[in-house]
């Protein structure tokens, strides 16, 4: 497990944490970037997908804002929506939608054409495009590898929001092509049956699973974040500094 997310109804409502006001879902996903900065440090996993055994697991709103901590924290960030048949990134940051991912695999956009920023933040948003009969198909083209190289040339961190893994083959051929995933689960929803077959379609095409992340946990359910909770060196640390600064002075 990478991270642990509240339940919050402002980031259920809106989609995204509030970056002003200090709050437990805007630690989570903090912590989250932080475990995920420390993931493999020798060879970085860059291109990152985030997938669920089933649909409505938190997927869309792992990724939306696991980016936006991460382009806090001064990094570069596109989201791509990868969900060709149920598409939310664009209508969760109120974004306009329309072109995007699909355009780009059927020729008749480039990358930059449908690339936008979202607001200031330092993240870009590649959306989903018009659904396509075949998705599972486009994206397991070679023209799909592509976008991934391309992209990864021009971003520190690439997020793509999947397609669920059990009910649908769309995201097994993407999967092989990022260098890991993070599995969403919904705390008191997802079943251990789906994900240890989700978890196992990823093993059976050689994908490379990060972790997982549980997901819209009821504050009530007593569970602390992953790692990092209840434990505060930062406090401790500048105080014995000045400590140590006054015995040398005196
Ligand atoms: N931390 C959270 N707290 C409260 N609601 C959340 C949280 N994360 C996601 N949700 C809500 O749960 C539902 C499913 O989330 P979504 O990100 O759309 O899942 P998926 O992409 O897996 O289908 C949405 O209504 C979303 O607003
Ligand atoms: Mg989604």
């Amino acid at each position: 497990m990478i991270g642990t997310v509240i339940r919050d109804d402002g980031v259920g409502s809106r989609h995204v944490f509030d970056r002003q006001t200090p709050t437990r879902v805007a630690e989570d996903y903090r912590q989250l970037r932080t475990n995920l900065q420390f993931l493999n440090v020798d060879d970085p996993p860059k291109v990152i997908m985030v997938a669920s055994a089933m649909p409505a697991e938190g997927k869309t709103t792992a990724a939306i804002n696991l980016g936006l901590a991460l382009a806090e924290a001064g990094r570069q960030v596109t989201i791509l929506d990868a969900d060709l048949r149920r598409p939310r990134v664009t209508s969760y940051l109120g974004m306009v939608g329309g072109v995007g991912l699909t355009n780009i695999l059927a020729g008749t956009a480039v990358m930059t054409d449908v690339m936008q920023p979202y607001a200031d933040t330092g993240v870009s948003v590649i959306g989903a495009g018009p659904t396509p009969p075949n998705p599972s198909e486009l994206l397991a083209s070679k023209h799909m590898l592509a976008l991934i190289d391309e992209l990864r040339g021009k971003s520190e961190y690439v997020l793509i929001d999947a397609p669920p893994l059990l009910p649908v083959a769309d995201s097994t051929g993407l999967a092989v092509m990022v260098d890991g995933i993070l599995l969403s689960v919904r705390y008191g929803k997802s079943r251990k049956d789906q994900l240890e077959q989700a978890a196992a379609t990823l093993e059976r095409v050689g994908a490379r699973t990060l972790g997982v992340i549980l997901n819209i946990v009821p504050p009530k359910a007593g569970i602390t974040a992953a790692y990092g909770y209840g434990y505060s060196y930062a406090e401790t640390a500048p105080e014995s500094k000045q400590r140590r600064g006054r015995r040398r002075a005196s």
